[in-house]
């Protein structure tokens, strides 16, 4: 089976949460660019609708083992895209052990089968939270990781074990750090649909139209140019490009794997970004001030010179209105088929 999928220049690529916000994104940009795909999804957070008909869909769980083994068999995987996975901070406080089981155990077993199936490229879905709350104003993958929260330590072992098996030679591996994914396809073709979206922009957009009455400002104390939280929102649709390019920096070099920083260099604050929303949408938003949320940093602003120069990543969409009005058309398409 290996042999045949070595072969292949163009290899099936596994997205795991390839019905989810981020992997839609990233199941559009591979076809996009030509790359044969297959998605694992359990539905527990994507949607069957965000999987075009064409794309081989399996219903199932990244810790199935047997399921796993069978989707590489029948779709020749050559390379895996992995972002099933719980990705709320505030959750992961709650319920740290569920955030250990989704995001590390799980983990481990899709790595272990993979490896053991000489599947020879992996892409990780990682987190600016692995940073914690960093010292720097801008965060380079140099700055020290140290989590504040379960979910940042949930995704920072496993890109311990994906460094550690790469080491021994089974595979080559790339882990991205995002920082805040907001927006949708430019196109209309997907979006984030998320039921209960916790997420800044989402939660702005509904309060837009009126899917809520108000939008709560989590710490208005923080020692930020205006007291709220401050962060680094980058569009979807350059982290789903940065991820087809990812894949074929380690499919041409294989000896090499990479830890990057998905972001753009800048930071808005909380206010910021909710006055992009007034103006996006010629509205006023009720604002409420509210506490801290429980593991959130004050800022977090990414350095994003080693992912430019690496992969030549060139963003298309790095600007907050843009990503505001994208987020926008989307939520208005979801109000259509509510
Ligand atoms: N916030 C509000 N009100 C809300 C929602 C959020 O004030 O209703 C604030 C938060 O306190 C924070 C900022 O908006 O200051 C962004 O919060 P989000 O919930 O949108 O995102 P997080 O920064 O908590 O987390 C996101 C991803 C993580 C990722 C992190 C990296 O969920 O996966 O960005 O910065 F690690």
């Amino acid at each position: 089976m290996r042999t045949l999928i070595r072969k292949n220049p163009k290899p099936s690529v596994l997205v795991t949460g390839g019905a989810g916000y981020i992997g839609s994104h990233a199941v559009l940009a591979l076809k996009d660019s030509g790359w044969p795909v297959a998605v694992l999804d359990n539905l527990s957070a994507g949607f069957r609708s965000a999987v075009a008909d064409d794309v081989p869909f399996y219903n199932g769980n990244v810790g199935d083992k047997d399921l796993l083994l069978r989707i590489f068999e029948e779709q020749m995987i050559g390379a895996i895209m992995h972002f099933a996975g719980s990705v709320v901070v505030p959750h992961s406080v709650a319920n740290p052990l569920a955030y250990y089981h989704n995001n590390t155990v799980n983990a481990h077993i899709l790595i272990e089968t993979a490896a053991r199936a000489g599947i020879p490229h992996f892409i990780f879905s990682s987190t600016a939270a692995v940073y914690g709350s960093p010292l720097v104003d801008r965060v380079s993958e140099e700055t020290p990781c140290a989590p504040i929260n379960p979910y940042g330590w949930s995704k920072l072992m496993t890109e311990q074990m994906l460094k550690d098996v790469s080491f021994a030679g089974e595979m080559n591996h790339c882990a991205l750090r995002y920082f805040n994914v907001a927006g949708a396809d430019p196109d209309g073709r997907a979006g984030q649909s998320t039921v209960g979206a916790t997420h800044l922009i989402k939660v702005a957009i509904e309060a837009a139209l009126g899917k809520r009455d108000s939008v709560a400002i989590f710490g208005t104390d923080y020692d930020t140019s205006d007291g709220s939280g401050v962060r680094d929102y980058i569009h979807v649709t350059d982290l789903a490009v940065a991820h087809v390019l990812a894949l074929e920096a380690l499919i041409e070099q294989p000896e090499q794997s990479l830890t990057m920083n998905c972001g753009y260099g800048r930071g808005f604050s909380v206010l910021e970004v909710l006055d992009a929303v007034d103006r996006v949408t010629n509205n006023k938003l009720v604002r409420i001030a509210d506490d801290r949320r429980a593991g959130d940093p004050a800022t977090l602003i990414a350095d994003p010179t080693k992912i430019r120069e690496t992969l030549n990543w060139r963003p298309q969409f790095d600007n907050l209105e843009t990503i505001v009005r994208h987020a926008l058309r989307w939520e208005r398409k979801l109000c259509e088929n509510c």
